[in-house]
């Protein structure tokens, strides 16, 4: 039995409801979200104690709202992460730790939010030990260990091993401990987090680093966190990970633990990408279509601005095509290349690592058609950015049957707030 998911090259529909009608209402690029998507995953870990959301990953406050209402808490990277979690209604309750700061630097800004809101903080380097004892004595933490391996679905994103600039090194316990102690710091918790886009053969290997860690700590620490990193295919012929075996290890850790240390110890984890990578689609209208010596490229209104993981890591992501009228599965596949409206080459969707320009087979597709980017729910709209003064898309959920506008598309206006032209 396979356990891959399939993918088609042309699409209608999105949570039932046309993607030419959503293109209508919203204008294009549009990020839609279908929040059914996002419930089975969460559900689908409803046997870790504590699912912490890494809303890094897409983090649009009625996002994290629904998130919320489901039980699951956040994790914060930055002082905008910890104030986002509190407008999408988070608590600051000490005794709540409904959300974490988790970095590997404090910035002024963002510890002054954790001091003011007495914050958990999960420590990424031994200075953040010092920096939030002296200025919260006897507060309780958790460290980010750097087990000495990673890895990532890229190198950008593998965050483990010596040339990763995360988490405390693993042979530096001991001098961390001493570090706590002088400001009567305690650490309370552990956490790996080796990359993003992971598999399940090096996410299994942290389970027994974890347990060697947790035992040189000893007995002070009641909480473990498996980091996120669950990797979704992306392709018909990626397999989605065991999730069942990746509990079973990590509670067979837990348990071991609980036992030595004589009080229970509860088992976090910290997904991203698993939570939100599929219920996201980036609609965007076909503009040019043009022969370029062999290549046929397909040119729509979305580039990298909107979606950049094509370009930062060659990302692979499946395309549809759903016509303006009539129906795209019923037209002749071409290959294609589908590229954006920027100003630069590297603007390329269907691209390998290294830039390598790809073809895909296609739909045949006109000037109006929309095409849809899936899978783009995780990393998508929240790595999107004003290049080439381009206006960031809306963003819509789906719930319900129902399309909710749950992010305006910016305006002009919005491009240059905040300039100044000096006298
Ligand atoms: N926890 C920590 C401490 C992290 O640094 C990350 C991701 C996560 C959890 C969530 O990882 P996930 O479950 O999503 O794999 N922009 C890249 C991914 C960067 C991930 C950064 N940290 C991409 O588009 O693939």
């Amino acid at each position: 039995m396979t356990n891959s998911p399939s993918f088609s090259t042309s699409r209608n529909s999105i949570a039932g409801i046309a993607v030419t009608d959503l293109a209508e209402r919203f204008g294009t690029p549009v990020y839609v979200y279908d929040q059914q998507v996002i419930d089975r995953r969460i559900a689908e870990l409803k046997d870790f104690d504590v699912v912490r959301y890494a809303q890094k990953a897409c983090g649009n406050l009625a996002i994290l709202d629904r998130m919320r209402k489901k039980g699951v808490v956040v994790d914060a990277v930055s002082a905008g992460e910890i104030h986002r979690a509190m407008a999408a209604g988070y608590s600051t309750d000490p005794g709540k730790h409904e959300i974490v700061y988790t970095a590997d630097i404090f910035d002024r800004e963002a510890l002054d939010l954790v001091v003011k809101h007495s914050l958990p903080v999960n420590c990424g380097s031994p200075d953040m030990i010092s920096q939030l004892g002296e200025r919260r004595p006897g507060a309780d933490v958790t460290l980010r260990i750097n087990p000495g391996f990673g890895h990532g679905h890229s190198q950008k994103t593998n965050t483990g091993g010596q040339q990763s600039k995360h988490g405390i090194w693993h042979t530096q316990i001991d001098e961390c401990l001493r570090r706590a102690d002088q400001t009567g710091v305690t650490v309370t918790g552990l956490h790996m987090h080796i990359g993003s886009g992971t598999d399940l053969e090096h996410l299994s290997e942290v389970c027994d680093a974890m347990e060697r860690t947790a035992k040189e700590v000893g007995r002070t620490v009641k909480t473990i966190s498996a980091g996120g990193g669950l990797p979704v295919p992306y392709k018909a012929d990626e397999e989605y990970v065991d999730l069942g075996r990746y509990y079973q290890l990590w509670d067979a850790t837990r348990t071991r633990l609980s036992e030595e240390f004589g009080h229970p110890v509860a088992l976090e984890i910290e997904p991203g990408r698993f939570l939100s990578a599929e219920s996201g689609f980036l609609i965007a209208e076909v503009r040019s279509v043009k022969q370029v010596g062999e290549n046929h490229f397909v040119l729509v209104d979305a580039g990298f601005n909107d979606l950049a993981r094509p370009v930062m890591y060659g990302a692979y992501h499946p395309i549809s095509v759903a016509a303006r009228s009539g129906d795209a599965s019923e037209r002749e596949q071409v290959d294609v290349v589908v590229g954006g409206p920027l100003c630069e080459s590297g603007d390329i969707f269907t691209q390998r690592e290294g830039g390598y320009v790809d073809s895909r087979s296609l739909p045949m597709t006109r000037v109006g058609d929309l095409i849809v980017l899936e899978n783009a729910g995780a990393y998508g709209f929240v790595m999107a950015s004003n290049y080439n003064s381009k206006t960031r898309a809306a963003e819509v959920l789906i719930e319900g049957g129902e399309a909710k506008l749950i992010r305006n598309r910016e305006t002009f206006d919005d491009l240059v707030r905040g300039e100044v032209i000096p006298d």
